[in-house]
């Protein structure tokens, strides 16, 4: 995303002075307070208020923000009512089967909502993500998860890094975790309107992860046990030798590589 598409504002001048910093961190430039709606130069903010950092887009009628979020909302829904051991995702990283809980590398970990679901279910997780803005909100929600009651036991499971990962598997010796977890960007066409605005804001800014065929390898050649890949549903797999077996959900689906048997 060029400079100009992209800039730091905020709801409130009690956040000025993290907005200018943030902008600085990240090389774009600070519109400082002002009301979205009567923005039209620039597509979307990267915005601060009493809620966190988000993403927001500008003009008149546009969708609410994207943030990552693990106190309220879907994630603390999932949370409380979660569908346990039982669901695809844990199937897919074998937690039915470990004797023991697994760390998980999830090497795009995007605005955290997988791993989320796995430190619920008692994984440890290493997270990298190579945006620094998408970086940005994600440390920004673990922070706000860290000071909730509910959040916090389950948030001080997920360790950020940040990076690409690609580099980040090669320069360490293996295995770097029992499972890896991969969940690249792919062009797919998904009409649910929260994938669909998640989607339209960060494409612009991540791009389309060409590079998917690069961690996969680095991937299988340093994971313990595993390596699953989250694809839509009816996506091919990613180019390199073909998984070991898929799970299928309603609109994902779990390409697994199994290189050992769990514990
Ligand atoms: C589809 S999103 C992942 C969503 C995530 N699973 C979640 O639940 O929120 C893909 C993310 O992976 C990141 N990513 C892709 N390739 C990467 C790489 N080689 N290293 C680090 N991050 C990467 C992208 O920047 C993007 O934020």
């Amino acid at each position: 995303m060029t400079s100009s598409s992209l800039a730091v504002a905020c709801g409130d001048s009690a956040f000025l002075e993290r907005a200018h910093q943030l902008a600085h961190e990240l090389s774009l430039p600070c519109l400082e307070c002002i009301d979205p709606r009567r923005v039209s130069d620039v597509p979307v903010l990267l915005w601060l208020d009493e809620a966190g950092l988000a993403l927001q887009m500008t003009g008149r009628k546009v969708p609410g923000p994207v943030r990552a979020e693990f106190v309220s909302g879907k994630a603390g829904y999932r949370r409380e009512h979660g569908g346990g051991a039982g669901q695809l995702v844990a199937k897919a990283v074998g937690l039915k089967r470990a004797s023991e809980p697994l760390h998980v590398l999830d090497a795009t970990a995007g605005l955290g909502q997988d791993a989320y679901v796995l430190a619920g279910l008692g994984c440890e997780l290493t997270l990298l993500e190579r945006s620094p803005v998408i970086h940005a909100l994600l440390a920004d929600g673990l922070t706000r998860g860290a000071g909730d009651e509910h959040a916090a036991p389950l948030v001080a499971r997920m360790r950020l890094e940040a990076g690409n990962s690609i580099d980040w598997i090669q320069t360490r010796p293996g295995p770097l975790a029992d499972v890896i977890y991969l969940d690249p960007m792919f062009p797919h066409r998904d009409k649910s309107a929260l994938v669909k605005k998640e989607m339209a804001l960060f494409r612009p800014i991540v791009g389309d992860d060409d590079d998917a065929p690069d961690l996969l390898a680095a991937a299988l050649d340093k994971a313990r046990y595993r390596v699953v890949v989250k694809r839509p549903r009816k996506a091919p797999t990613i180019d390199g030798p073909p998984p070991t077996t898929q799970l299928e959900g309603k609109s994902s689906r779990y390409d697994i590589y199994a290189l050992k048997a769990l514990p």
